[in-house]
Formats: C-alpha cells, structure tokens, sequence
C-alpha cells in the first residue's frame, strides 16, 4: 500500500484530485467509483475548478457510488443522491444517466438487486473512498464476517452519532438508522483505489486498519488484499502511523 502525507486537508483533495483528473483525461470513459461525507468535498470543487478551467470532460464518465440511507428520497437535502448533485454533478458536464447511486426508498430488496446486477456488469476504474472512524468503507461496519455484496445495513452507533455531528443539524431523529451500501467485492474488483483521509479524528482508524491482519471489525483492512491502494493522508490522520513499515512519502 502506498501512503502519501500531505501538510494538509486541501493540499491531500487537490493531489487526489489530480489523480482523478488525470484518470479521466487518459481514459475519457472512465468508470468512477465515488464516495460521500464531508471529506470529499473539497476534491470534488478541485475537479469542478479543473473542468471549469481546463474542459476536462466527463461526458462519457460513468459514476457509480458506494451508498446511500434508507428512506431518504433523491429530494432530501442530506440524501447521498442529493449530496453528489450539489458537490459534483451539477459542476462538472456528465450525462445524469450514466452517474448511479443506490436507491434507498421504495422496495429496498429490488434495488439492492438491481444495484448488484449493475456492479456485474461494469468494471470501476478507480474507487474513491473515506473512511469512518471505526474504520468503515462505504457503509460496511465493522461485523463478524464481511459483507460480499451490495446489502442493507443497520448504522452503528459511532456513525450515527458522527453523522449527526457533521449532518442534519446536529438531530438525531432524523438521521437514518439504515443504508444501503456496496460490499466489499465491488470495492475489492475496482483497478485502483484512492482512501482519502484527513483530521486527527480519523488518526486511531487509520492506525487501526494498517496495523491489523484483514478483519471485518476493521473493515478498511480488506485493502491489504489489493495490489493497487494509495492512501492520502494529511499529518493529523498520519499522525499514529510510523513511517518505516510502509511505502511512505511526505
Ligand atoms: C459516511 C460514508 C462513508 C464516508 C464516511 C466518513 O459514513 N458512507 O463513505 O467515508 O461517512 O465521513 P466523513 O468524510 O464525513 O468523515
């Protein structure tokens, strides 16, 4: 895995910003796996700016996200569909009918059904991903085996709360206790994989993962399993890694 520390939260979205940029220049048609939460936010103004300035297009890009809450229609503000609407797609040239986002109204089985027909048929390119401080990717919490497939899952408390936090003003009787998510096999298939993470706050987590065998209570620890991970951290959510195990750069 390979590990880049950055000074800080904007210079760690604009390198992974890069990345992407560069992926859909070289390959117009790339399949994008992308993910929610307010760390990507900044990324995803970098690849506005970026299209904005340089017409990097996205016309034939294909997005496909990692998850969305159960309940909460496309129209709801703190919805994931409405969410990559304001921070993306409204900013950048794509084609709506190419970008997919599980769909978490309505009946829940079928779309998990339809979502994992979709996965089958399409190979991501790149996944983006976050992580939550206990160490969930998508939506896959920490359990006692993982989750192969797209699957409803019920929110652990830690993520409630931080969703709470961060979302929905702070009301925890709006925020969902349900969603729908990716497993980790649409994760795991993806070429390459980017975790962007930042803050001191998710400094435990990724010292977590990197110091465990794979595990499902950690579940970002599955990306020991895959040959292509780069990992873009700023110093507060390097700060409890060491630097001689890994393949580091600063
Ligand atoms: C949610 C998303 C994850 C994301 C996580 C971290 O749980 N489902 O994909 O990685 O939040 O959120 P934040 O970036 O706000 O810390």
């Amino acid at each position: 895995m390979k590990i880049i520390v950055c000074d800080n939260h904007h210079e760690a979205s604009k390198y992974v910003a890069e990345i992407f940029i560069k992926q859909v220049q070289n390959k117009p048609n790339s399949v994008l796996g992308l993910a929610t939460g307010s760390t990507p936010i900044e990324m995803y103004y970098y690849l506005i700016k970026d299209h904005k300035l340089n017409n990097t297009s996205y016309r034939d890009v294909i997005t496909i996200n990692l998850d969305e809450y159960v309940k909460l229609e496309a129209s709801n503000s703190q919805s994931y569909h409405y969410f990559m609407e304001k921070h993306l797609f409204s900013g950048i040239d794509i084609n709506k009918s190419n970008t997919f986002i599980p769909d978490g109204t309505g009946d829940i089985n079928a779309n998990i059904k339809a979502y994992n027909d979709l996965l089958e048929n399409i190979n991501i390119d790149i996944q983006l991903l976050g992580i939550g401080r206990n160490c969930h990717i998508g939506f896959n919490e920490p359990d006692d085996e993982f989750q192969i497939g797209t699957h409803l899952v019920n929110l652990k408390q830690s993520t409630i709360d931080d969703n709470a936090r961060l979302f929905f003003d702070g009301d925890y009787s709006l925020v969902p206790k349900q969603a729908i998510t990716v497993g980790v096999k649409a994760i795991m298939s993806a070429k390459q994989i980017i975790l962007l993470a930042t803050g001191k706050q998710k400094a435990q987590a990724i010292s977590n993962f990197l110091n465990s065998q794979i595990n499902p209570q950690f579940p970002a620890s599955i990306l020991h399993a895959h040959n292509n991970v780069v990992l873009v951290l700023d110093k507060g959510a390097a700060s409890l890694i060491g630097k001689d195990s890994y393949d580091y750069t600063e």
